[in-house]
């Protein structure tokens, strides 16, 4: 056995680990410069080395009982009260720090099953989410047995309103609009339909997990936005990530509700332990006190001002990139992003663009697909200003290249991300994908071999080898007929 997947015997040369710890960050992708749009949220090395610092201070204190390390506590409460202040809410607004955007949607989920259960006795509750809510709010619908409505779009990708009002019932314990949604990044809605939702008397939760520290500093930056956060009446609770336009270190999210009242069905109590009296507000038990701290300095040393001009600086590089797409003949900028993030997609039928993100992954970009449309995601973060012009040059080079050889429409991964996205049996396709990720977590690291991973390639694989069982099973199916 090597010495990675075995307890050495001796304990080793701390260089020796580090250096061990360098080599498998060889293949990561190139977040340093700019060639990745989603994952990271990279300022620079100084700053990830401030954050570390102050992490450090309290690498071993534990956020699990929120009296015991009161600087933890004393951290949270400031943040809380800061991102409140930013989001516009009354002093009563409660809420508190997470581990990140999905902890804080599941929380969501949970607060409002349990609150239904008490106040109305719902006992098959359901949350109506637009189709275009994060898959974070299907996966806590499913851990936690709530039923999800879908919400369809209008022709032109915003939520149904018309729909939104017959689907409300009385097992509707929450409706969620997003600002932005990550699949396109467009604001839904929010003051028509939190308005809608409180006349059913339903509470309504904004996903700001993505906007939550980027959209108010657009607002002072003088852009014109929809009305999204605790101004709209009838929002009863934010969602707002401290480690994505936050740039905290990663582990760092917000759930706040408009009272105390809302968030007291979040809290877990457990008297007839024979541990002790227990309460827990989240999801984690021991929770680690370097995010605290790396997310309270981070607030500290960026302040408003650098927030500001963090947002001109990151819009500025969204709107030259969504311009410089929809210039280039046969792409065009799916919806109406208003944010930092947008997806495009082909307009010509013989313009592949899963085969366009092929050649820009052949080119060295790490690229997000999309589908319903099909399209390409770019999350644009202050990296990607130095990479603006030249992703723009290499995309409409790979526009050409698919255009001059449409068989790349056919060669690569394209084809597979065209049938997993199309491919009508969407219960095979879930399983076959599930089976594919179990591999990946088998002894030894199953189907991956972290030797041969090439860069940057996604889940090309997974849905090579899916699409691959998919075309098997058709085969089999037709020879039986
Ligand atoms: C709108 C939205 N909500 C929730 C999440 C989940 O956040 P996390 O990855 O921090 O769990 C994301 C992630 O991109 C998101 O875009």
């Amino acid at each position: 056995m090597s010495t990675e997947t075995a307890l050495p015997e001796e304990g080793r040369d701390e260089q020796e680990i580090l250096k061990a710890l360098d080599e498998f960050a060889r293949n990561d992708p190139d977040y340093r410069g700019g060639r990745i749009f989603s994952l990271t949220y990279h300022l620079s090395d100084a700053h990830e080395k401030f954050i570390t610092d102050a992490g450090r201070r309290f690498a071993s204190a534990n956020g699990l009982n929120p009296a015991a390390f009161q600087s933890l506590k004393r951290m949270e409460t400031q943040i809380v009260a800061a991102a409140a202040g930013l989001l516009h809410g009354p002093d009563s607004v409660t809420g508190m720090m997470t581990s990140g955007g999905t902890e804080s949607c599941m929380l969501a989920v949970k607060t409002y099953r349990d609150r239904a259960r008490r106040l109305r006795r719902v006992r098959k509750p359901e949350i109506i989410i637009p189709l275009t809510g994060h898959v974070a709010w299907l996966k806590g619908a499913e851990y936690l047995g709530v039923r999800v409505r879908r919400l369809p779009e209008t022709r032109d990708h915003r939520p149904d309103l018309k729909r939104l009002k017959k689907m409300l019932g009385r097992r509707t314990v929450m409706v969620l609009g997003s600002a932005p949604e990550y699949p396109r990044g467009m604001i839904d809605p929010i003051p028509e339909m939190a308005a809608i939702a409180a006349d059913a008397g339903v509470p309504f939760h904004v996903d700001a997990c993505v906007g939550g520290f980027i959209l108010p500093f657009m607002e002072m930056n003088g852009e014109t936005l929809p009305a999204w956060d605790f101004r709209t009446p009838g929002v009863t609770s934010i969602s707002a990530d401290l480690h994505k336009y936050g740039y905290a270190g990663k582990g760092a999210s917000l759930i706040l509700y408009r009272d105390v009242e809302l968030f007291k069905d979040q809290i877990f109590v457990e008297t007839d332990w024979p541990g002790g009296i227990f309460a827990s507000a989240g999801l984690l038990g021991t929770r680690p006190g370097a995010a605290y701290a790396s997310a309270w300095a981070t607030l500290q040393r960026i302040g408003v001002e650098g927030y500001r001009s963090m947002a001109r600086e990151t819009i500025a590089t969204a709107e030259a990139l969504k311009k410089g797409v929809q210039a280039i003949d046969g792409l065009a900028i799916i919806g109406h992003p208003q944010g930092p993030l947008f997806a495009f997609r082909s307009t010509d039928p013989r313009l592949d663009i899963f085969a366009v993100g092929d050649r820009l992954e052949a080119r060295g970009w790490q690229v997000d697909r999309v589908q319903q449309p099909d399209g390409i995601h770019a999350m644009v973060t202050m990296k990607h200003a130095q990479i603006c012009q030249q992703y723009l040059e290499d995309l409409a080079a790979c526009v050409q290249e698919v255009r001059e050889n449409p068989e790349l429409a056919t060669k690569g991964s394209a084809p597979t991300y065209g049938m997993m996205a199309h491919v009508p049996m969407r219960k095979m396709v879930r399983e076959k994908v599930r089976d594919i990720f179990a591999g990946l977590y088998l002894p030894g690291g199953g189907a991956v071999d972290l030797s041969q991973q090439p860069p940057a390639r996604g889940l090309t694989g997974l849905a090579e080898r899916a699409a691959g069982a998919i075309a098997n099973r058709r085969a089999r199916r037709q020879r039986r007929k």
